[in-house]
């Protein structure tokens, strides 16, 4: 492929360096910007997190990444951010804020959050209005307690109530010294930079390109192999649209995690989304992670995944000179066995749009309430009319080696009404019909379990029926 050029902070950067290098390894050893910090390498303390631009409308839209994960070519014709970028003489208002309330000890994992606290400023959604530590939910501190840097975060929130929105947005965080004032000509350079056409993709097995959409699995499992293949990227072959037609919601193949959470199509259509998203890895990773890759990845506890069975997905794999449609379930055959060929892209899902009969609901049980993999996650859709279920799907991951729709449980709940022991009756017959297994996430015994206090409390959010009490005891 033909160089990658993108602006590191205020330079323009051409390189021919390998695309799946991840953008970590070249902006500290290429570069020499060590102030992004190598802590697990695995997506999970934010040491690395540095914010990419791209461009929206006249602007440019900044969000924050792990770049221990995010693959040097994929950031072609963007403004990537270190923390070099945001100051050279003077601390800026969040790291003001930082020293003033005490957020840092050692010192590590500092330019982490200072550039997530940085893209905080940056935003212009309503993303982080129910809770702004949203926006540093991809930083771990080791050392300081996180209440300083909760305050921290909190007195910069507070001098962002005056920020304008809009055109004005950019203007008025450069005067008070958020960010630099090169980044008010960022998108006239960015635009600037010629786009790159992708190469063709083949089935050819000789020397497979590895796919790519944001590496979050492929480069957490192996990274050096990525480095040294050849890659190619989703983004160049599908797109990251999410919009409404025919009676489905079609979503690109390219789209990420957070182009879910932020979508006002799926605000409207799955109004609980944010706080499902919450529970699903942190920002950083949500802005590369792509719904795509979450299910050709396969795992049995993919919490997109889990949602999308429930919500009756179908996936688009798209060859060279063939397209074909296929209901999500069919794609699993076994653990990590998939019913597509090398070469296919999944190009586009799509599920029913919701009705006001609609009721769905998404569960995930983990260790940790945030930022971990789930030990079992579970979604229902129903579709009601008066009291009467007509349609049903029930899916839950953590209890097979595969994504699992409950099938059996999904036909028995069609006909019945919507009532307490119909709640219960389902959670019973959910727990028959899977087979976990015991692993460091919990026994199969509490799987099960998990499971069917999972079904009842689908029916507790997203009907109005009051479940049986005994039940979730
Ligand atoms: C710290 C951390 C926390 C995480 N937390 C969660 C969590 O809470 N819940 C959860 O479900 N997951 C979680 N994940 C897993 C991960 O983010 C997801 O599985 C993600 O959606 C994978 O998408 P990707 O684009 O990064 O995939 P990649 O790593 O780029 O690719 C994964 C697989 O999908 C294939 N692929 C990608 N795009 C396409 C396409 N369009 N067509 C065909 N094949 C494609 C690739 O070839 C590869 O085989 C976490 C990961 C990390 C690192
Ligand atoms: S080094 Fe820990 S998230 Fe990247
Ligand atoms: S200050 Fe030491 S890890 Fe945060």
């Amino acid at each position: 492929m033909a160089e990658i050029q993108f602006l590191l902070n205020d330079r323009l950067i051409k390189t021919s360096s390998q695309e799946g290098l991840v953008l970590l390894d070249f902006v500290r050893e290429h570069q020499r910007l060590t102030g992004t910090k190598i802590g697990c390498r695995e997506g999970d303390c934010g040491a690395c997190s540095v914010l990419i631009g791209t461009l929206e409308g006249e602007g440019v839209k900044y969000l924050p990444v792990t770049s221990c994960l995010f693959p040097l070519g994929r950031v072609h014709g963007m403004h990537v951010v270190t923390v070099e970028g945001l100051s050279k003489e003077t601390l800026t208002p969040v790291q003001r804020a930082m020293v003033e309330h005490s957020g840092t000890q050692c010192g590590f994992c500092t330019p982490g959050f200072v550039v997530s606290m940085t893209g905080f400023a940056l935003e212009s959604s309503s993303v982080y209005q129910d809770d702004p530590r949203d926006a540093i939910s991809g930083n771990i501190c080791r050392c300081t307690g996180y209440k300083s840097i909760e305050r921290a975060l909190s007195e910069v929130s507070e001098q962002l109530q005056q920020k304008p929105q809009g055109s004005e947005q950019m203007a008025w965080l450069i005067e008070k010294g958020f960010v630099p004032p090169y980044f008010a000509g960022i998108p006239a350079r960015l635009r600037a930079i010629p786009a790159r056409r992708p190469a063709e993709l083949t089935s050819s097995t000789s020397a497979p390109t590895v796919l790519l959409g944001g590496g979050s699995d492929l480069n957490v499992q192996r990274p050096e192999a990525i480095r040294d293949a050849d890659v190619a990227f989703a983004q160049d072959y599908a797109s990251t649209a999410i919009e409404e037609q025919d009676g489905f919601v079609y979503i690109g193949g390219a789209a990420t995690m957070e182009d879910l959470n932020r979508s006002p199509l799926i605000a409207q259509t799955l109004p609980s989304i944010r706080a499902w998203m919450r529970l699903v890895a942190s920002t950083p990773i949500r802005t590369i992670a792509s719904i795509a890759g979450n299910l050709v990845n396969a795992s049995p506890i993919g919490d997109v995944t889990i949602l999308m069975l429930a919500l009756g997905a179908e996936i688009e794999l798209s060859a060279q000179h063939a397209q074909r449609w296929l209901p999500l379930e069919e794609l699993y055959l076994g653990y990590k066995t998939l019913s597509k060929q090398q070469g296919e892209i999944l190009s586009r899902l799509r599920f029913p749009s919701t009705t006001p009969q609609s009721r769905v609901n998404f569960e995930k049980v983990s260790k940790r309430t945030f930022l971990d993999i789930a030990s079992v996650n579970a979604a229902m859709r129903l579709e009601v009319q008066g009291d009467i279920i007509q349609k049903a799907r029930l899916s839950a991951g953590g209890v097979a080696p595969i994504p699992k729709l409950l099938r059996e449980t999904s036909r028995w709940l069609v006909g019945q009404p919507l009532t307490g022991e119909t709640a219960l009756e389902a959670a019973q017959r959910a727990q028959s019909e899977v087979q976990p297994i015991s692993d460091i996430r919990g026994s199969a015994d509490y799987k099960r379990l998990l499971l069917r206090q999972l079904v009842m409390a689908h029916f507790a959010e997203a009907t109005a029926i009051p479940v049986v009490k005994e039940a979730l005891l």
